[in-house]
């Protein structure tokens, strides 16, 4: 090899080796077999040469050019795999280490609720539906079977959405979860099996209500649904929320426009101790029954054919039973001491079989 391609040779290996990153080693890369590097100048320089001349340098030019390509190529090799090391090195996650003990948070009660609510009835093969807070008065009233001069209508005491242009039908706050089923039923094909938790509205204010509140629906419907299944269905749900297999449940007949017959569910408890399960009184858990023959027609299913029932429940009042929380205002505080006393822990989520 000529002495000046030897010494460029040489030049070219040790700016390789100094590239201590791959900018600099791109940068060398360019300098040499870029499209006016070091390199591609001399193959250039070929063209003017006489053929003598050319064919040996032509030869030894491309050896050259074969070695310092693998060379470059092996070198960035060499610096991708370093800065790939040194990434690794610099964002290692100790997997294994445990989670600070404080402040980690905690789940809020009515999250937990929900979460229990989801995993008893996700295992009975319900899925979760959700609908708007602001609901037309059809889908929260008219739909679900009460009339215009229906008392439940101010029984709600309802919060309405001031009338506006944009607003071509009423609208309010919806005042119960039940307007979910609507729009299950007018969404999807039966069979259904849906629970709809979520937040609900009523102009009222002391230590048991609040004027936002959470609800939780449920809706099934089928060929051949009968009040065994809503009973059987709902002393399972109270027996593993309340986590007592002998939990007592009373149906007690009851009446709601969207529903017939009606039944409003209560479970034993001692009113002496605040025990749940304890045995002398009787507290009202929740509403419940068969879905009304006019509801399925207002959503398009012949009651013939079709049949089901619907349930639905205050999500604070079971939380407060449950937990032992006397006061309905301190859900929605947010007083840290009360969160940390009451709220769960968020890397322990509901499950059926740590027994919720
Ligand atoms: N929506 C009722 C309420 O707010 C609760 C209820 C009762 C819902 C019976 C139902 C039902 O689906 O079947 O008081």
């Amino acid at each position: 090899m000529n002495d000046d391609l030897e010494i460029f040779r040489q030049s070219v290996l040790s700016e390789l080796a100094e590239a201590a990153d791959l900018k600099a080693w791109d940068a060398v890369r360019v300098g040499v077999l870029g499209k006016s590097g070091r390199l591609t100048t001399l193959l250039k320089a070929l063209g003017k040469m006489q053929p003598e001349e050319r064919k040996a340098r032509g030869a030894a030019l491309n050896r050259l050019r074969d070695e310092l390509s693998r060379a470059v190529e092996a070198r960035g090799q060499e610096l991708e795999a370093a800065a790939l090391e040194a990434r690794l090195i610099a964002e290692r996650v100790d997997v294994s280490q445990p989670p600070p003990a404080s402040p980690r948070g905690a789940i809020h009660p009515i999250s937990r609720a929900v979460e229990e609510m989801t995993a008893i009835f996700g295992a009975m093969g319900f899925s979760v539906a959700e609908g708007p807070d602001i609901e037309t008065d059809w889908h929260n009233f008219s739909a679900l079977n009460t009339p215009d001069h229906h008392p439940a209508r101010t029984d709600h005491d309802t919060f309405y959405i001031a009338p506006s242009p944009e607003l071509d039908v009423t609208h309010v706050l919806r005042t119960q979860t039940s307007g979910v089923q609507i729009r299950t039923m007018l969404k999807q094909q039966p069979p259904l099996r849906v629970i709809c938790p979520g937040r609900t509205y009523r102009a009222d204010h002391d230590a048991t209500h609040s004027p936002m509140f959470h609800q939780c629906e449920g809706l099934v419907i089928g060929k051949d649904i009968t009040l065994g299944h809503l009973k059987g269905c709902l002393i399972e749900f109270l027996r593993v929320f309340f986590g007592k297999p002998d939990l007592p449940v009373r149906f007690r007949s009851s009446y709601f426009p969207f529903t017939e017959p009606s039944m409003e569910v209560d479970i034993g408890w001692s009113r002496r101790t605040g025990e749940i399960g304890g045995g002398e009184d009787w507290l009202e858990v929740l509403g419940s029954g068969m879905v009304h023959a006019r509801v399925l027609a207002n959503c398009g299913l012949d009651p013939r054919e079709w049949q089901g029932f619907a349930f639905g429940m205050g999500i604070e009042r079971l939380a407060m039973l449950k937990n032992g929380i006397p006061d309905l205002r301190s859900f929605y505080e947010s007083d840290i001491r009360w969160l940390r006393h009451y709220g769960s822990d968020p890397l322990a989520p509901a499950l059926l079989h740590e027994g919720v």
